[in-house]
């Protein structure tokens, strides 16, 4: 993305290695999500920077190919295959993660599921019980189950990859999403003020729009102006380089006021969005 658009679109950013060097190279950095898209960009930044990466996701050939690339480049990875959907798989895997590496200094929790469906076309609650797992009871679950023995170590990092849409507001058709991530969000903030004073920082990363599988999705942002895999993953380095609870774009908290002071007008106008967008479905279906 050039300068210009980056400065206004994207959260601040560290694209400085040396600087993400010293702040990981020898350190245990446990990414969820890192199959695809700013996980796997993550991965790839993280472990050239000398940090060994512990990779999660469905995808284990993806992921498999992703540590092989790492190591053939003097890197270390490791593989831990993962469905956020089946919640009871969370405890043994945090299990044998903390029985494989003795520390765990940064955990990246960036796997989400992003689904944009008017809800009551989700068929039998599917969607929300899906994405209420992947986007919520999970990750919380592996944070939890990882939390005791940071907060043992006396030190530790855990980055939520969020999105500027857990704020304010609420959007038509993005209820499941909305409603997991921020939640997740909440959650997760609520944690950091309990485990700071004991050592672990929280950071909550709100990302605008990014060019990956997720994003192309949806026709809606084909053409809107989005960061690459890479420019998220350097936000995330950002958080890591100077930890803050919140990493957000400068226009965000401007977007949260603006559906503060004026919510009858924010609403009326996404409402008129989401009446247009139901003509336009009920023509194309007329015409097929
Ligand atoms: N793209 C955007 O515009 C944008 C903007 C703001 C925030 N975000 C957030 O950024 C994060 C990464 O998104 P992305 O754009 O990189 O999407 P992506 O390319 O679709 O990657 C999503 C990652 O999550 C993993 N995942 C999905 N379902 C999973 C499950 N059931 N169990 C385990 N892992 C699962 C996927 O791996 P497998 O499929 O291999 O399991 C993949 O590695 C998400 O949390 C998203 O909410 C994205």
């Amino acid at each position: 993305m050039p300068g210009l658009a980056r400065l206004l679109l994207s959260p601040p950013s560290c694209r400085d290695l040396t600087a993400l060097r010293a702040a990981v190279a020898g350190k245990t950095v446990l990414i969820t999500g890192a199959s695809f898209g700013i996980g796997e960009a993550t991965a790839r930044l993280f472990a050239e920077a000398g940090a060994q990466v512990l990779l999660i996701a469905r995808s284990e050939d993806k992921l498999r190919a992703l540590a092989e690339g790492i190591r053939a480049t003097g890197g270390r990875a490791f593989v831990y295959p993962l469905d956020l959907y089946r919640t009871q798989d969370v405890g043994p895997l945090a299990e044998q993660l903390q029985r494989r590496h003795p520390r765990i200094d940064v955990v990246i929790s960036n796997a989400g599921k992003s689904i944009r469906r008017p809800a009551l076309e989700s068929l039998e609650r599917r969607d929300l019980e899906r994405s209420l797992a992947v986007n919520f009871s999970s990750p919380a679950a592996l944070l939890l189950a990882l939390l005791p023995r940071m907060i043992a170590q006396g030190e530790g990092q855990v980055i939520n990859v969020s999105t500027v849409s857990v704020k304010p507001p609420a959007a038509p058709r993005w209820a499941t999403y909305q409603g997991s991530k921020a939640g997740f969000d909440f959650w997760l903030r609520s944690v950091g003020l309990e485990v700071r004073e004991k050592g672990v920082a929280v950071s909550s990363v709100y990302l605008p729009l990014v060019r990956t599988r997720m994003s192309a999705a949806s026709d809606l942002y084909r053409f809107a102006p989005a960061l690459s895999a890479l420019e998220a993953a350097q936000v995330i380095a950002g958080a890591v380089v100077r930890p803050r609870e919140r990493i957000e774009p400068w226009w965000l908290r401007g977007q949260v006021l603006a559906a503060w002071l004026f919510p009858g007008f924010v609403d009326r106008l996404l409402g008129s969005l989401e009446g247009w967008e139901q003509a336009r479905e009920r023509r194309r279906a007329g015409r097929s």
